[in-house]
């Protein structure tokens, strides 16, 4: 095996999974919640898009919209599959969400977004 290939797959073994089927959710639990971390990352990352008021969507599918708490919820293995983590196709960038910002999103999904 050449060594990259080594190399890819250890670097991929650590921090979050990029698969919400494997996200963990700390032992301890979580202290993150809707009002205390998601509401606010979905409105300052997402909702310009995706929000269902948005006019100009910037081709954000109109099913996709992160209006409250239950909305994502539902969506949550979609939105962990494009954000937490080492996901990182949403949102489009440029003001992308940091490293630690993406590791807490996946850590409030994978305990099932409280
Ligand atoms: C600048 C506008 C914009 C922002 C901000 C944005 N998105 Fe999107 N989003 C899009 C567009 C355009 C698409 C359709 C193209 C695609 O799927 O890549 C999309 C598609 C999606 C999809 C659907 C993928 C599918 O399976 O069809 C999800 C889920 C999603 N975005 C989640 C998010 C999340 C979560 C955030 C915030 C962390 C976010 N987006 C921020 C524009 C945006």
């Amino acid at each position: 095996m050449p060594s990259f290939f080594v190399l890819a797959l250890t670097a991929s073994a650590c921090g979050p999974s990029d698969e919400f089927e494997e996200a963990i959710c700390p032992e301890e639990g979580t202290d993150l919640t809707y009002e205390n971390f998601g509401k606010t990352f979905m409105d300052r990352h997402c909702q310009y898009c995706h929000g269902s008021w948005v006019e100009e969507r910037r081709g954000a599918p109109g099913a996709y919209t992160f209006d409250d708490h239950d909305s994502i919820i539902d969506q949550a293995e979609h939105i962990y599959n494009r954000s937490a983590g080492d996901n990182t196709s949403m949102p489009p960038g440029p003001d992308d969400p940091d490293v630690e910002e993406r590791d807490m999103l996946a850590e409030w999904l994978a305990c099932g977004a409280p």
